[in-house]
């Protein structure tokens, strides 16, 4: 797909991963509409972007900003559903006797905000692109985390479970001329990094990657822009992690 001149939607990119991939579209000549959550971030944001409000998790809501989306540009030619929440909880919890075991309820919220938005988003827009034959793409932003990470069974799952969705989604819609593929980050250096993870765990993960440094937002951004342009590109699952995986 030519990124000039497509209609990309960016779930959570008022910041952090999601404002960076929107900024690279937009640099090629794309028309990039940012939904978020955050109102004060979104209205901190240049007028180059159209800003939506939107909570990801009430699919009445994704549904209704699909088709205003479809009304103004008059089709949505790529979703990056890149809206979550990392999210940090031991399974079992020694030092809080009340509470020593992951807490069910936590567990589900955020399955709620990393995994059901992304089926959710999905659903809304592809149900467009559907009916008005557009040949789009879907990018989902999962994670390293999602091979299994020591301290984040939630988190890991959620983002399992949207690999699992990109492959499937990959094979359901490949009918239809819509391809679906994942960007799965490492370890990156943002805002949100550094509040869930202390310094010496970032100092060993740095120490632990071949190329000895966390990533950068622009260079998962970059990986984004390559999936969307890449026509044959179908079900996969880009690792972006400086090699800390291998
Ligand atoms: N930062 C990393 O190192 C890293 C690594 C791997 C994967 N990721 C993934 O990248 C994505 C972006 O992460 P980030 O680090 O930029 O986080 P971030 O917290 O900086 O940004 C996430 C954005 O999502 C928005 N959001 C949260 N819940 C929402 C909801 N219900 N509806 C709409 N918007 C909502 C937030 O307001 C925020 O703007 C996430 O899916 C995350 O899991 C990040």
């Amino acid at each position: 797909m030519k990124l000039e001149g497509a209609v990309s939607l960016v779930t959570g990119g008022s910041k952090g991963l999601g404002l960076a991939i929107a900024h690279n579209l937009q640099a090629q000549g794309g028309r990039v509409v940012i939904a978020d959550i955050d109102t004060a971030a979104l209205n901190a944001l240049p007028d180059i972007f159209d800003r939506r409000i939107l909570d990801v998790t009430r699919p009445d809501d994704a549904k209704s900003a699909a088709q205003s989306l479809v009304e103004a540009y008059g089709r949505i030619d790529v979703l990056v559903n890149n809206a979550g929440v990392i999210y940090s909880e031991p399974m079992v919890n020694l030092m809080n006797p009340v509470g020593m075991m992951h807490g069910y309820d936590r567990f589900r919220q955020n399955l709620l905000v990393n995994l059901d938005s992304v089926f959710i988003m999905t659903s809304a827009v592809v149900e467009q692109m559907v009916l008005r034959r557009t040949k789009g793409v879907v990018i989902n932003i999962s994670s390293i985390s999602a091979r299994g990470n020591e301290g984040q069974t939630a988190y890991s799952a959620a983002k399992a479970g949207v690999n699992a969705m990109t492959v499937t989604w990959a094979k359901e819609l490949g009918r239809f001329g819509i391809r679906c593929n994942a960007v799965a980050p490492g370890f990156v250096d943002t805002s949100s990094t550094r509040t869930a993870l202390n310094e010496a765990i970032i100092k060993h993960i740095e120490a632990e990657t071949p190329l000895r440094r966390l990533g950068r937002a622009e260079e998962i951004a970059q990986a984004v822009a390559a999936a969307i342009s890449n026509d044959f590109l179908n079900g996969a699952i880009l690792d972006v992690n400086g090699g800390v995986t291998i």
